[in-house]
Order: C-alpha cells, then sequence, then structure tokens
C-alpha cells in the first residue's frame, strides 16, 4: 500500500488505520486512569525484603515503561533502577532485587528467559502482562502478576505497562503516592487529544505539521538527560514501528561531545535528516545553553529543525505531553507515507521465524 493520504481527511487517515492506532491514542487517558486506579489494587504484593537494586525487564514497547520508570524515579529512589533488554540479566541481580517482568504479550523470548534467571537468583518478581506464558509461569511460581487489559498493540499500551510499575513502589514504600501527578496527566493529554487528534486540520494540529516536516527525511531526534532521554527513544521506536521509516535518537549533552562534529559527510544525505529538539523547563541550565549553541552550529548542516516543547507542571504531565504529541506525528507520518500505521509485519516474522530455529 503506498498510496498518497490527504491529512485534513479523517475518513482517509481512518481508513489505511486497519487495527486502530487512533482509536488506541484517544483510549490513551481513559487507559492511564485504569491503570492508576484499578489494576494494581486488587494484585496482593508479597512481602517484599529489603530491596537494593530494581530491574525492568523486557522489549520494545513493553521495556519504555522500565525507562519511563528510571527517569521518573531517578530523583526520587535512593536505589538504582536499570532496564534490561536482554535473554540476560546482569551480575548483581539476586534476592535484594525487585524484577518488574514487562511483556505485553507475554510471549516474548528474551523477556522469559530473564524472567527465569530472576526467579532462579532468588529475586522478587512483578510481572505484568495480558497473560502468555509469563502470566502462566509467573502464576505458577507464585509470584504477583497484574494484568492487563488485551487488544491493543503493546507501543499502545504505555499507561497499562509503566503506571502499575509506580504503584508497585508506591505500595512497598519505595516512591510517594503519585496519583495527584498522574491526574494532572491524564487530565492533560485528555485536553491535548482534542488539539492532536485526526479531526483537526493540519493548520491548527501541532503533530500533523510535524508530521509533515518529517515527510520524507530522516528523522534525528534529541532529547536531554535525566528529563526528556526517554521520549526521544520513545518517538524514534514510534516512527520505525508506525512510519515504517528509520529515525534516530541522542541525548545532550554527550551529543555535543560527538554527533554534531558528524554533521559533515555526506552532505546529500545530512541534507535528508530533520532533527526534533525536544525541550523542556526542567533541562539543567547550561544544557539549554548548549541547545541554543547547538542549533546555531546544525542550521546548515542538515535539512532543519523543528523544536517541541513539554507542557504541564508535573514530571509526569510533562513527560507524556511530548509522548503524545510523538505518538500522534507518527501516526500521520505513516499516513504520509501510505502505510498502515497499526502492523509490524517485520516483527512478527522475526519472531515467528526464531520460534523454528
Ligand atoms: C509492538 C511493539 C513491540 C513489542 C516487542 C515485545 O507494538 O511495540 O516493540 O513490544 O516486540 O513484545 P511484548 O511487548 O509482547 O513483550
Amino acid at each position: 500500500m503506498s498510496q498518497l493520504v490527504d491529512l485534513n481527511q479523517e475518513d482517509e487517515l481512518r481508513r489505511i488505520d486497519t487495527i486502530g492506532m487512533f482509536a488506541a491514542l484517544d483510549g490513551l487517558p481513559g487507559q492511564c486512569a485504569r491503570a492508576c486506579r484499578e489494576l494494581v489494587e486488587k494484585v496482593q504484593l508479597p512481602e517484599i525484603k529489603a530491596i537494593s537494586n530494581i530491574v525492568v525487564t523486557g522489549l520494545g514497547g513493553s521495556a519504555i515503561g522500565g525507562d519511563l520508570l528510571r527517569v521518573y524515579a531517578a530523583g526520587q529512589i535512593s536505589v538504582p533502577i536499570t532496564v534490561n533488554r536482554d535473554y540476560v540479566l546482569p551480575k548483581f541481580v539476586g534476592p535484594d532485587t525487585l524484577v518488574f517482568a514487562v511483556s505485553y504479550s507475554g510471549n516474548t523470548e528474551e523477556t522469559l528467559s530473564a524472567y527465569s534467571e530472576a526467579r532462579n537468583r532468588g529475586a522478587s518478581v512483578v510481572a505484568i502482562t495480558t497473560g502468555g506464558k509469563l502470566g502462566e509461569a509467573a502464576k505458577k511460581d507464585s509470584f504477583p502478576v497484574i494484568e492487563i487489559p488485551g487488544g491493543i498493540s503493546p507501543r499502545s499500551a504505555t499507561g497499562y505497562l509503566f503506571i502499575p510499575t509506580l504503584k508497585v513502589l508506591n505500595r512497598l514504600g519505595l516512591l510517594s503516592d503519585v496519583t495527584e501527578e498522574l491526574d494532572e496527566m491524564i487530565d492533560l493529554i485528555g485536553n491535548m487529544r482534542a488539539k492532536l487528534g485526526p479531526a483537526v486540520m493540519e493548520a491548527e494540529n501541532p503533530a500533523k505539521q510535524i508530521a509533515r516536516k518529517l515527510q520524507g527525511r530522516i528523522p534525528v531526534i534529541w532529547g536531554s538527560a535525566g528529563t526528556t532521554e526517554v521520549v526521544a527513544q520513545r518517538w524514534k521506536g514510534q516512527i520505525n514501528e508506525n512510519a515504517k521509516s528509520p529515525a534516530y535518537w541522542n541525548v545532550l549533552p554527550e551529543l555535543n561531545h560527538n554527533e554534531i562534529v558528524g554533521l559533515e559527510f555526506p552532505p546529500e544525505i545530512l541534507k535528508k535528516i530533520h532533527i526534533i529538539i525536544l525541550r523542556d523547563e526542567r533541562d539543567h541550565p547550561r544544557v539549554q545553553k548548549r541547545i541554543e549553541i547547538t542549533k546555531e552550529v546544525i542550521q546548515n548542516a542538515v535539512d532543519g529543525y523543528t523544536e517541541v516543547r513539554a507542557t504541564g507542571s508535573g514530571v509526569l504531565a510533562r513527560l507524556y505531553s511530548l509522548i503524545y504529541t510523538g505518538d500522534f506525528a507518527s501516526v500521520y507520518l505513516a499516513a504520509l507515507n501510505g502505510v498502515d500505521p497499526g502492523p509490524v509485519k517485520v516483527i512478527d516474522l522475526l519472531k515467528k521465524e526464531l520460534q523454528n530455529r
């Protein structure tokens, strides 16, 4: 499929969206509210001994919630949080580790392998899944299972996959209550939905305008350490999976020490790069100055850059304001590419092929 889609024709946008990515975006505020109020309350958490470190193990759409947790909780929790996207766990994982094993399908082999390692090393495990083999194994091993609703794609389920980790840490006394912050975030994205949705014309719709800038370009997303870095990674993944385009991400200040030097050759390819700079007023003041200088350095090297600013007051609202904008933009970019945003045939093929080898 590759036919031109008019971003101002809602029916055309919905026609190419065969598995309901727009519906899932529309449902995100409700999903977050449900994750905040219902999913964890009914789960019995065992007495968990002293925790020295926390690991979130998962892949793709199921792992990004781990990074959200890592960034969100870094300033609040005194134990380290590591995100593990691998078959094996780091050596430090043991009886004093809390492991969140996260897989939307419950059948991702890397996560199943890491889960088994966590259990064998005596870690305290909490599984977050719709079911699958992970749900079965965790129940059999008497670990708490947070069962989340199925029927959407894993990458559309960040509310279900991420928010329970906050709630569990709060119940274990490791994190203060996040309900107020979550409420602000849910209200904010509820309001944003009316401005970013498919019915809103391109002239008034910032997400459609971002997609237009990325059309025919190689998106490079820059975030800042400790604030928007996780959003940059999320945008990259969403552009890959929804728009079926390459995308790359990096983080300030680190990219000031290498990536900006590499914007000379080959000029014809560099002119195809469009940089998205994610901004947050909480970015380190020196990083904010760095961004201003960096913009001057890059402006003639690449196609151009677009700054996207976080809104809201709490950290969660600010993170999600950027995530929600990027999620919509990636689906509009799929439309501009004339491609169905939902199916991820290559991931499905890879998983299927691996089953036979
Ligand atoms: C698909 C998606 C993928 C999956 C990944 C792991 O929408 O986002 O990145 O999340 O392949 O699968 P699960 O989440 O089922 O463990």
